[in-house]
């Protein structure tokens, strides 16, 4: 099993967070700690950073991972949602720089137990933070075909979101739909071929988008923008790689719409030729950035 994630624009985050000896930086999205790595290793010998990540699989790999930087780093189990207060009660203000690498990790891609893959047959999950209360399954057993389909529509973008909600619908009366190959099954089903998309699963959108309803991720994100200003020095910066248009409008949005930010890049940042032949995950990052004003 994979255990790395390769981390995805690191050079581009490296230059525009810029971090520095001495500076005090948050990574909210540690994953396994790849950005974190290289904003210590930037920031050496003095540079400090307290990393967040929800999901308590990934803090033993993170931790083995940033060892050698001792006590120059800070590792936290806990939601960027809640990012101000467990910032506060650390006594980390006055940052320099806040990283957010938006979505799944490799490890989380790679463990089918997870259910955020449709590559093998698994419990369709899908929770982040495995103490969140309901899972993928238990949400599609439970929300009325409106709600399913609203949920593929407006966190998917699937424009047969109600022909698939009401199949989904249809299919539970006669038993639950409890994995991951059951619910791509039957997505698949309920698209005629003509519909389904070139290029890939034809479950992809409905993936996502049960995905970002089971872990709240577009409130939690839309929260951590708005706190960020609170916790950011003047001239730190934010920096947000995301994966797909939802998130992307929300940040481009966020950054502009708030007058504590300065937008650093009027355009995204977006992966060379390079590292998408290097890394296929990085096809659809976008890196926006923004500066706290004075
Ligand atoms: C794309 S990965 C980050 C990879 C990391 N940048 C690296 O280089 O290894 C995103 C991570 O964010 C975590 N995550 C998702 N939602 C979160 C939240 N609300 N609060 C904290 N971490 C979250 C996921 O568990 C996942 O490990």
């Amino acid at each position: 099993m994979r255990t790395t994630h390769i981390p995805v624009l690191d050079a581009e985050v490296i230059e525009h967070l810029r971090p520095v000896s001495g500076g005090r930086y948050v990574d909210a999205t540690l994953g396994l700690g790849g950005h974190a790595q290289r904003i210590l290793e930037a920031s050496a010998p003095h540079g400090i950073l307290v990393g967040l990540e929800w999901d308590d699989q990934a803090i033993e790999p993170a931790r083995r991972r940033l060892a050698p930087f001792g006590d120059r780093v800070r590792i936290i189990r806990a939601t960027y949602a809640e990012m101000a207060v467990v910032l506060r009660r650390e006594g980390m203000m006055e940052i320099n720089a806040l990283l957010l690498d938006l979505g799944v990790s490799s490890l989380q891609l790679d463990r089918p137990e997870r259910g955020f893959s449709f590559r093998e047959d698994a419990p369709l999950d899908m929770r982040m933070d495995r103490r969140l209360p309901e899972t993928a399954a238990d949400m599609i057993a439970r929300l009325s075909q409106e709600k399913l389909a609203d949920i593929f529509y407006n966190y998917g973008e699937e424009r047969q979101a109600r022909r698939i909600a009401a199949h989904l619908v249809q299919a539970r009366e006669s038993g639950p739909i409890e994995t991951t190959g059951q619910l791509a099954a039957l997505v698949g089903a309920a698209i005629p071929k003509k519909y389904h998309p070139p290029g890939k699963h034809v479950a992809t959108r409905v993936f996502q988008a049960l995905r970002i309803a089971v872990n709240r991720e577009l409130d939690n994100l839309v929260k951590v923008l708005a706190d960020a200003p609170a916790v950011l020095a003047p001239g730190g910066r934010i920096g947000v790689i995301t994966f797909h248009s939802i998130e992307d409008r929300i940040v481009k949005q966020a950054l502009a719409g708030n007058p504590a930010y300065r937008v650093v890049t009027r355009k995204p940042v977006e992966p060379s030729r390079e590292e998408i032949a290097r890394n296929p995950r990085a096809r659809s990052a976008k890196l926006r950035v923004a500066e706290r004003v004075a």
